[in-house]
C-alpha cells in the first residue's frame, strides 16, 4: 500500500471508531458535525480547509476584493442608520473561514473613513480554533482592531449592529430522510458488515419534524414522491437564527449563500437533495468517503428560513438572488466604467472584469441568495435607502 492510502487508512479510521464507540447508527445532523467541525478531525475544526482556486473550493471573497466592495454598499448604509444614535456599532461576521472578506471590507472602511469609524467594533465569530489562527494571521497587518467572540459572550452583551454570514448557513449540519412504505424516515450513518461507514435506514420522523416539513410542501404521505425519494432538511437553523438574534439588541442579520425556495429545493424532480462533497474543485455524492478532507455542504431552504424568523425574534425582509442584488448595488456601472480607459493597466481592467462576472455568473457565483432579517425588538431606524428596492416587501 503506497504511503498516501495509509494516511487515508489512518484518515476514515476516525469515523469507523467514533461509529463503534456510539454503537448503533447515528443521525447525519451529528455525522455532519463531526465530518466537519470536530477539533481533531474536522474539516473546518481542524483546519483542512483549503479555500480558493488552488484549493478545494472558490468562494466569493477569494475571487479578489471586488466582492466586499460591493457588500459594502449594501453594509455601510445599515451602519450608518444605526449611527444616527449615539453609542457603539458592531460588524460582526459569524463564519469568516480565512479572515479574507473582513481583510477586505477593512480596507474599504479605512479608505472610506466614515464618521462613525471610531464607533465601530469588528467581531468575528468562528468555532474552529485552527481557522481562528487563520484568520488571526490574514489580520494581522489590518489597520483596525478586530476580535474574536463567541456567541455566549455576545448574548451576555448584546450588540447594536449587523450580523454578516457568508457561506456559514450551508455548513449548518442537516437531517437526511427519505420515502419507505409511504413514510417519512431518516437516513443514518452506521457501519456495514465490513466496518466501513454507510447508509442505514433509520426510524420514522418525529411528529414535530412531520409538521415542519408539511409547512415545506412535503406532506407526511411524501404527496406523490416515489418510494425511496430522499432530500434534507436543517433542525439546527432555529436554534442558530435564536442564537443569532440573542448577539444584537438592535439590527441586521444578512445571510449569504446557496439556497433555493421549498418549492425548488423540495421539487419532485429533485431526489437526492442538494448535499454535496467538495474536494479540489470536484463535487461528489459520496459524503462519507473521506471523512473530514471534503467540505460538506447543502443549499439553504430560503422558506425555512423565512418559516422559522419571527419565532427566533427577527423580521424576515426578504431573499434575493446574489446576481440580482449585485447590478441593483452597481456591478453593471463598475463592468462599463471597465471599458472606458483608465489609470488601471489593461490587465487588471481584464482581471477585475473577470472577478465581476463570476459573481453574477449563475453557473458560479450569482445563484447565492441574499437573505435580510431584521431584529423585531426594538424600533430600528427608517430603513436605509440601501438595502434598494430589490428587497421583497
Ligand atoms: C464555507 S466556510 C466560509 C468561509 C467564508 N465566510 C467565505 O465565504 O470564504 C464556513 C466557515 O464557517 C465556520 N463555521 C461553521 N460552523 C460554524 C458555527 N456554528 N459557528 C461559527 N463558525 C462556524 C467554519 O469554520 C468556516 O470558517
Amino acid at each position: 500500500m503506497s504511503s498516501g492510502g495509509v494516511v487515508e487508512q489512518q484518515q476514515s479510521s476516525w469515523l469507523v471508531q467514533r461509529l463503534e464507540a456510539k454503537a448503533g447508527p447515528q443521525s447525519f445532523v451529528e455525522v455532519m458535525d463531526w465530518l466537519l467541525n470536530d477539533p481533531q478531525h474536522g474539516y473546518y475544526g481542524s483546519g483542512q480547509v483549503r479555500f480558493g482556486a488552488q484549493g478545494d473550493f472558490v468562494t466569493a471573497p477569494t475571487q479578489g476584493p471586488v466582492f466586499a466592495e460591493l457588500l459594502r454598499r449594501q453594509l455601510w448604509p445599515c451602519l450608518e442608520a444605526l449611527a444616527a444614535e449615539s453609542g457603539p456599532l458592531t460588524l460582526i461576521e459569524w463564519g469568516p473561514g480565512d479572515g479574507q472578506l473582513m481583510c477586505d471590507l477593512i480596507a474599504g472602511i479605512s479608505a472610506e473613513a466614515p464618521a462613525w469609524w471610531d464607533r465601530l467594533e469588528l467581531v468575528l465569530v468562528e468555532s474552529s480554533p485552527a481557522l481562528q489562527l487563520r484568520q488571526q494571521q490574514t489580520l494581522a497587518g489590518a489597520p483596525v482592531q478586530v476580535h474574536w467572540c463567541d456567541p455566549q459572550q455576545l448574548g451576555a452583551e448584546p450588540r447594536r449592529g449587523l450580523i454578516l454570514a457568508h457561506e456559514l448557513i450551508d455548513a449548518l449540519p442537516v437531517q437526511r430522510f427519505g420515502l419507505h412504505n409511504g413514510r417519512w424516515h431518516e437516513w443514518l450513518v452506521g457501519l456495514d458488515g465490513q466496518q466501513q461507514p454507510c447508509w442505514q435506514l433509520g426510524g420514522a420522523l418525529a411528529p414535530d419534524v412531520l409538521g415542519q416539513l408539511e409547512q415545506l410542501g412535503l406532506p407526511a404521505g411524501g404527496g406523490g414522491r416515489p418510494e425511496g425519494w430522499s432530500s434534507e432538511w436543517c433542525p439546527v437553523m432555529g436554534p442558530w437564527l435564536e442564537q443569532a438574534r440573542a448577539c444584537l439588541s438592535q439590527g441586521w442579520l444578512l445571510a449569504i449563500d446557496y439556497a433555493m425556495p421549498a418549492a425548488r429545493y423540495y421539487a419532485p424532480s429533485r431526489d437526492g437533495g442538494t448535499l454535496l462533497a467538495c474536494r479540489e474543485q470536484r463535487t461528489s455524492t459520496d459524503l462519507l468517503c473521506d471523512p473530514g478532507r471534503m467540505d460538506l455542504t447543502a443549499h439553504v431552504c430560503t422558506t425555512l428560513v423565512e418559516q422559522l424568523a419571527a419565532s427566533a425574534g427577527w423580521r424576515w425582509q426578504g431573499a434575493a438572488l446574489q446576481g440580482e442584488v449585485l447590478l441593483q448595488l452597481g456591478l453593471a456601472q463598475e463592468i462599463t466604467a471597465l471599458s472606458e480607459p483608465g489609470p488601471l493597466p489593461l490587465a487588471d481592467r481584464l482581471s477585475r472584469r473577470e472577478q465581476l462576472l463570476r459573481l453574477v455568473d449563475p453557473h458560479l457565483l450569482g445563484g447565492f441568495w441574499w437573505m435580510l432579517l431584521e431584529s423585531d425588538a426594538l424600533p430600528l431606524p427608517p430603513r436605509p435607502p440601501c438595502p434598494p428596492a430589490w428587497w421583497p416587501s
